[in-house]
């Protein structure tokens, strides 16, 4: 990708949106220990951004989809069925989410029959995308690792004080005229 002056500053937003979202995604993934409103409301907020994101960068899939299906690196492929994969598996955890509410469709007045499947659906759906989210991670590691040193890691790491023996002008002075001394001492 071509660098930019905005470069830093778009990846300290996608560091900070992304956090954000695995934060979210953590809390939604413990319902007992979120409580049943914060998870479902939780969930569909999750719902709109994932759809808010996609509408946003919509030129940017189409243009991804193209390239998928003429000559690209297998790497960007494998991304890409990843990334499709994660969309289709949460829309279906929050689809089957919906069908077993007990507080946001209520909230609105819409009570639908509670049925075993969904729930067993909600429950599989939720656990494989941990697997995907885990894949998903693991292909962006390197990525990771390099925003956490620049933006988290070096801000708040003390500053390292001049090291010994690295050669500054006045150094440099000062080794020549010990070296002189030395000399004379010798002769
Ligand atoms: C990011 C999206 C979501 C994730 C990752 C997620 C994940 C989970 C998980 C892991 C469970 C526990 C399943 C189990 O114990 O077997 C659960 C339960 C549940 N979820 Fe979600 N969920 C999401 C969205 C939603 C939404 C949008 C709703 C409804 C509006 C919802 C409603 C429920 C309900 C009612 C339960 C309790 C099911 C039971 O008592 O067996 N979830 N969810």
């Amino acid at each position: 990708m071509k660098q930019t002056l905005a470069q830093p500053s778009r990846n300290k937003t996608n560091l900070i949106v992304d956090s954000a979202i695995f934060l979210a995604f953590l809390v939604a993934m413990a319902p007992r220990f979120s409580g049943m409103a914060i998870h479902e409301w939780l969930g569909i907020a999750f719902g709109a951004a994932i759809t808010t994101h996609l509408l946003l960068h919509w030129q940017w899939l189409v243009e991804v989809t193209k390239r998928f299906f003429s000559k690209t690196q297998w790497s960007a492929r494998i991304n890409y069925i990843l990334n499709a994969l994660l969309f289709i598996d949460i829309t279906l955890v929050i689809f089957s989410g919906l069908m077993i509410s007990e507080v946001a469709l209520p909230f609105v007045g819409i009570q639908l029959a509670q049925s075993g499947s969904w729930r067993g659906l909600h429950g599989t759906v939720a656990n494989l995308f941990l697997v995907l989210v885990g894949l998903h991670v693991a292909l962006h590691w390197q990525w990771i690792v390099n925003m956490f040193k620049r933006f988290v890691i070096t801000p708040f790491a003390p500053r390292r004080a001049p090291q010994l023996g690295v050669a500054t002008p006045e150094l440099a002075q000062i080794n020549q005229l010990q070296s002189v001394e030395q000399l004379r001492k010798e002769t």
